[in-house]
C-alpha cells in the first residue's frame, strides 16, 4: 500500500457536483461491467440530478482528492431507509481513477467509510454488490474483511452477455475481524 503523501478523504459536497459527474462518467466509460448504470443512461442527468444526489439527506459521498485537490476516487454509503432496516447501509458506485489505481487509495476511502459509519450512529453493518468477474475489486472487498452471501444470477444484462451479482457484507464494528 502507498496512499499519495497529501491525499485527504472528503464529503464531496453539492457545489462540486461537476468533478464528482465527471469523474463517475469516466468511471462508468472505462469500466462498463463494473457498474450496472452506463455513461448513456447518467450522461444525460442534468447538473441537478447530480447536486441532489450529493445532498441527499440519507446518503454520503466520500471524495479522494490528491495533493491538488483533484477528485481522483469515490464511494457512496447509502442508508436503508425501512425503519426495520436502518441498522444496514449500501456501499455504492466505488471508483478509482484509473491512473491512481493499485495505490491503496480504494482501501483507504473504504477505511473512512467504516468510520464514517460508526460516526452515523445506529448502523451495524454494511452491505454492497460487485459484479462476479470484478476481480480488483473483489479483492479489495476481501481485504477490508467483507464476505460473500449470495449470487444473483444475470443480474445484469450486457450488450454481449449476462453478468452475475455477488453480494457480500460486513460488520461496522472497529473490532469485527473477519473469519479466513
Ligand atoms: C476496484 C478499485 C476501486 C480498487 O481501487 P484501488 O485504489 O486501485 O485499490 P487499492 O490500491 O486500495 O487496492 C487494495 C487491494 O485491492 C486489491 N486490488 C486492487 N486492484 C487490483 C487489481 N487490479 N488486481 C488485483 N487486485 C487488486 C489488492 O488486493 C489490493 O491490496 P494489495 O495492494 O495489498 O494487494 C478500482 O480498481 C476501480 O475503481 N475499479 C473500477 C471500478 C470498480 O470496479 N468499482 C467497484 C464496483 S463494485
Amino acid at each position: 500500500m502507498n496512499v499519495d503523501a497529501g491525499m485527504a478523504i472528503k464529503e464531496i459536497k453539492a457545489s462540486e457536483a461537476g468533478i464528482y459527474r465527471a469523474l463517475m462518467l469516466r468511471g462508468y466509460s472505462e469500466h462498463p461491467d463494473a457498474f450496472t448504470s452506463t455513461f448513456e443512461e447518467r450522461a444525460t442527468k442534468p447538473i441537478e440530478w447530480w447536486a441532489r444526489r450529493l445532498q441527499d439527506p440519507t446518503s454520503l459521498t466520500l471524495g479522494a482528492f490528491d495533493a491538488n485537490d483533484a477528485l481522483i476516487g469515490t464511494l457512496r454509503l447509502e442508508q436503508f431507509q425501512r425503519l426495520r432496516e436502518r441498522h444496514k447501509i449500501n456501499l455504492a458506485a466505488m471508483y478509482v481513477m484509473r491512473d491512481f489505481a493499485g495505490r491503496g487509495i480504494g482501501r483507504k476511502l473504504i477505511d473512512e467509510a467504516l468510520i464514517s459509519c460508526r460516526k452515523l450512529g445506529g448502523i451495524e453493518m454494511v452491505n454492497l454488490t460487485v459484479t462476479s468477474d470484478n476481480l480488483a475489486a473483489l479483492r479489495l472487498y476481501g481485504k477490508v474483511g467483507f464476505q460473500e452471501f449470495g449470487r444473483e444470477k444475470r443480474a445484469v444484462k450486457g450488450n454481449a452477455m449476462y453478468l452475475d451479482k455477488l453480494y457480500m457484507w460486513r460488520p461496522v464494528s472497529a473490532d469485527y475481524v473477519a473469519p479466513i
